[in-house]
């Protein structure tokens, strides 16, 4: 399963590289917002210096809503740097505009997806991802998890490599049920993938084993 940050916070971006499991990132108008990133320079400046941080996928999102937008922002924005990949809505226009992307070999991550019929769609357009939100079908009371159950059924009834790219992820245990379903990737805040690390345990046995080397060796 590949791991991608979910921030445009660059030192967040260079912790999780550090660590050494960093495979990608996404970001998000919201997420840009947040950084305080405003205006078309500076934005187009972040993502080159995330694609400088990181080795693997950056997911820059379009802001137009007409296909003649979507594909003039998408086309510059993967024209940035090599890492990037283009971000649209699953709308009737972010569909034909990401056939369009496939078309000419653009990488697409197909956002803000809350249902199976939504993700078929935008593999058969040749999404190379398709980004389910979890944490928000959650948050009304319908579980995100098993969205990406009944993706990960209809994407290897037929074969599609759209990858299943599980987002809005909220805590580790979203990351461990994804892993158990098979989402080929999740992309999670910092805080969910160093969740995964904690164990009362680990910290009590390894205080054991300094506490008894120390004694030995008096
Ligand atoms: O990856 C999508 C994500 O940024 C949305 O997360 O927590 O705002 O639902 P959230």
């Amino acid at each position: 399963m590949k791991f991608f940050i979910d921030t445009a916070n660059l030192d967040q971006i260079k912790e999780a590289q550090d660590l050494g499991i960093l495979d990608g990132v996404t970001t998000n108008p919201s997420l840009m917002a947040k950084e305080g990133i405003s205006g078309y320079d500076n934005i187009m400046k972040h993502y080159k210096f995330i694609c400088d941080i990181v080795d693997g996928d950056v997911s820059a999102e379009v802001i137009a809503t007409d296909l003649e937008g979507m594909i003039k922002e998408g086309e510059f924005l993967a024209s940035l740097h090599p890492q990037i990949v283009v971000k649209v809505p699953v709308t009737k226009e972010g569909i034909k505009a990401i056939k369009y992307f496939s078309s000419k070999g653009i990488r697409t991550n197909c956002t803000l997806i809350f249902s199976a019929g939504q993700a078929l769609l935008a593999a058969k357009a040749g999404a190379t991802y398709v980004s389910p939100f979890i944490g928000r079908l959650d948050d009304i009371s319908t579980n995100g998890v098993h969205l990406i159950a009944e993706i990960r059924m209809i994407y290897d009834n037929y074969g599609y490599e759209t990858q299943i790219l599980a987002a809005s992820v909220r805590h580790t245990m979203h990351i461990l049920q994804c892993a158990q379903i098979g989402a080929d990737v999740v992309t999670s805040p910092l805080s969910a993938i160093m969740g995964l690390l904690k164990h009362p345990l680990t910290d009590s046995g390894l205080a054991q084993f300094l506490a008894d080397h120390a004694k030995g060796n008096k």
